[in-house]
């Protein structure tokens, strides 16, 4: 039987919390190529402009375009993409975004 501790220690050590580069994030994962480089011009004048979003708002709107629960025509666009990001890295983008002025 594994021991919790031993799972927590060893997830704790898979998730470097902080170390993540959200700007770099941002490029690397294609996310600017429909946002823009700057997360203000957009690829189509229908697609969200992201800087300066609420951080916390941002976050849970990537989770749920991942997940489906937010679900429209244009958010099918996104879905493709979101499975390069995982929790840590959609959390240190949305911060990354919130300081853009
Ligand atoms: C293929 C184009 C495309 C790519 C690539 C893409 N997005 Fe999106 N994104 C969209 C569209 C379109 C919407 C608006 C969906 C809607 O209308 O509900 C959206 C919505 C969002 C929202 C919610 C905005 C709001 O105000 O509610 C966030 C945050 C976001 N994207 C972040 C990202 C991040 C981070 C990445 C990279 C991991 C990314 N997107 C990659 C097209 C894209």
């Amino acid at each position: 039987m594994k021991h919790p501790l031993l799972i927590a220690a060893a997830l704790a050590v898979a998730t470097p919390a902080l170390a993540l580069d959200g700007a770099k994030l941002f490029q690397e994962k294609t996310c600017w190529s429909c946002h823009g480089k700057d997360a203000k011009k957009t690829l189509t004048p229908t697609y969200p402009k992201l800087a300066g979003q609420n951080a916390a708002y941002a976050e849970a709107q990537m989770k749920d375009i991942k997940s489906g629960a937010r679900n429209n025509g244009q958010t099918a666009a996104m879905k493709g993409v979101m499975g390069l990001v995982n929790d840590e890295e959609m959390k240190a983008i949305a911060v990354y975004l919130s300081t853009l002025k």
